[in-house]
């Protein structure tokens, strides 16, 4: 009897088995990183950057995803684009249609229809933005809605474009820390869209002290499995992460959350970008997804 209670209550807590999906990415290579004008809290044009660094590790994590099986396109350089380096924030892809940005500062402008030239060249259908919006910088796709960050960058106007656009369920949330400008830096999607065999529940990790009240609400109600990171990890861009279902790849300073995702059943991977960080940015910022749609049939 007490034995059988033992087993179904290790049965109970076991991690659930994770399966990775293949991704297909697009990055841009550090070439011309440096910070030379501050338009987010990290970024200090004082502070000296150090360009080979910045593609040494930018390598890794390059590196990393070919040798987890990922497609890795690349889109090439522009000089006096330092930022180009951060690709999530040139669109968002569903579907081989690409949503194109539009960036909220004059610096970053000609990086839109930089990426927009991309997307065609390569086979996306492309629908130009009217609406200021920094991409899968502010859109993250969980299951079959789109979750859209405003408050410092893309605006409310933006997510009703991103909803007429693609046909899905948009879920407004409001980030209020000037230090969590973009969505990706507050939350991170961790399961597939679709894993084999099916639908599986999408799951996220997030900041909760990144959102309002409001925002902090519906992500409670939405999504009550998900993993709530401290902090600390927060501070260090631990949620500016990219998973594949199983294999999470994560700064290394953010080991609160590699503790949580290894009890989840996950396989954190720890990437360290702390030169990319000097410009706001790391992992999900340098790592924008294309989805093409054949892996998306339903
Ligand atoms: N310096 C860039 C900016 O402020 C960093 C972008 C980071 N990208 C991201 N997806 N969070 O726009």
């Amino acid at each position: 009897m007490s034995t059988h209670h033992t087993a179904s209550a290790a049965q109970a807590t076991a991690p659930a088995t994770r399966i990775p999906q293949h991704r297909s990415y697009l990055m841009c290579r550090p070439e011309h990183f440096t910070v030379s004008y501050t338009i987010n809290p990290w970024m200090e044009p004082a502070k000296p950057t150090d360009t080979a660094k910045a593609l040494a590790q930018w390598q890794v994590l390059y590196d990393t995803y070919v040798a987890l099986g990922h497609d890795v396109q690349l889109i090439d350089p522009v000089e006096g684009l330092p930022d180009m380096v951060y690709t999530a924030n040139g669109g968002f892809v569903i579907d081989g249609v690409a949503y194109g940005a539009k960036f909220r500062f004059a610096e970053r402008a000609p990086e839109g229809p930089a990426f927009m030239d991309w997307f065609r060249e390569n086979g996306f259908e492309v629908v130009e933005p009217v609406e200021v919006n920094e991409g899968e910088g502010d859109f993250l796709l969980v299951g079959d809605t789109m979750l859209a960050g405003t408050g410092f960058r893309s605006t409310g106007d933006s997510h009703r474009e991103l909803g007429d656009v693609f046909g899905k369920e948009v879920v407004s949330l409001t980030l209020i820390d000037p230090r969590f400008y973009h969505l990706d830096t507050a939350i991170s999607v961790l399961d597939p869209v679709q894993g084999p065999g099916g639908v599986e529940k999408a799951n996220i990790a997030y900041l909760p002290s990144a959102f309002d009240d409001a925002s902090r609400g519906v992500l409670e109600d939405r999504f009550p499995d998900a993993i709530l990171v401290a902090d600390e990890d927060g501070a260090v861009f631990g949620l500016n992460s990219a998973s594949d279902g199983l294999n999470v790849l994560i700064s290394p300073r953010a080991t609160g959350f590699e503790t949580q995702l290894r009890e989840r059943g996950y396989n954190p991977v720890l990437i360290d970008l702390s030169e990319l960080l000097l410009g706001g940015g790391g992992i999900k910022c340098c790592t924008l997804e294309l989805r093409h749609g054949q892996e998306t049939t339903r």
